[in-house]
């Protein structure tokens, strides 16, 4: 499917994911309003606003995790690499495996650190023996800036780990079927700065080869992470541009208000 371009669309980047006229509901609740945009490829980009704004709803929609709240209807199009995300044919769990998520909360299955990496790739069936299937847990626990601490006890359950250690395992677990796009909802929330500026590195990493999409209430994050903004409030999506000009030059007051800490 071919959609005109957006005034505010990733430059001359390819486009991975496009919304048009989005529109989100909780039965009664209009969560989502009327949002449109374009998140380019080999990039990060980041999702702000003030608690409730509907950064995490707007997140959910791109790999559909909204089909699995009972009440939640979501209108409007959202292609990835044009191909319609809610047509039909789409398998939820295959799009899961192209459009990755990592949540706030750290949510390791109860299963070893290896099966928890390795559980993505196996029901893909991304690897053809044992050989393979080491190598791809091995590299997504690397990437993850997890191996190093871990290497020595693959057996031990992924829930034993700190904190910090397993939002770090959830990325691994996230990565290791090599998902095109990733979608982070406030990630570090949970880790001290040491963690943060990991993955924020891992982050940096992922780009040249995915496309990240990060929820975070850390301006700082927003600025040090991401190429591109979008600013949301109240359900619409206020305004959406350039990293650097959305925190020096925005053009909305709303915008304005909520980066100088006046509001959220
Ligand atoms: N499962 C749900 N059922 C009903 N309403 C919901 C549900 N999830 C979110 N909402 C409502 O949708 C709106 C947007 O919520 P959402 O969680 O997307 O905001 P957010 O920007 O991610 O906030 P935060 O920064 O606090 O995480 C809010 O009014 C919220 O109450
Ligand atoms: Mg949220």
């Amino acid at each position: 499917m071919i959609l005109p371009r957006l005034q505010d669309a990733a430059d001359n980047a390819e486009v991975k994911v496009s919304a048009r006229n989005v529109n989100v509901f909780y039965g009664q609740t209009h969560a989502i309003k009327d949002v449109s945009l374009d998140i380019a490829d080999k990039s990060v980009t980041a999702f702000i606003g003030p608690s409730g704004c509907g950064k995490s709803t707007f997140l959910r929609c791109i790999n559909r995790m909204n089909d699995t709240i009972e009440g939640c209807r979501v209108t409007g199009t959202l292609l990835l690499d044009g191909e319609d995300i809610y047509a039909p044919a789409v398998d939820p769990v295959q799009l899961r495996a192209r459009v990755g998520m990592v949540f706030q909360k750290p949510n390791p299955f109860p299963k070893s650190i290896y099966d928890n990496v390795a559980y993505g790739p196996r029901i893909h069936g991304l690897a053809a023996g044992k050989a393979e299937l080491d190598a791809i847990v091995e590299e997504a626990l690397r990437k993850a800036a997890l191996w190093n601490e871990v290497k020595d006890r693959l057996d031990a359950p992924g829930t034993g780990l700190s904190g910090g250690q397993q939002q770090r395992l959830c990325i691994a677990r996230a990565i290791a079927t090599q998902p095109e796009v990733l979608l982070m909802d406030e990630p570090c929330s949970a880790l001290d700065p040491i963690a943060t500026a990991q993955i924020e590195e891992l982050i940096e990493e992922l780009r040249e080869g995915f496309s990240v999409v990060i929820v975070t209430h850390s301006m700082q994050q927003a600025a040090r992470v991401s190429q591109k903004t979008a600013f949301f409030h109240m359900g619409t999506m206020v305004e959406y541009d350039d990293t650097t000009r959305i925190f020096t030059n925005p053009s909305d007051q709303r915008t304005q208000d909520y980066i100088t800490g006046r509001f959220g």
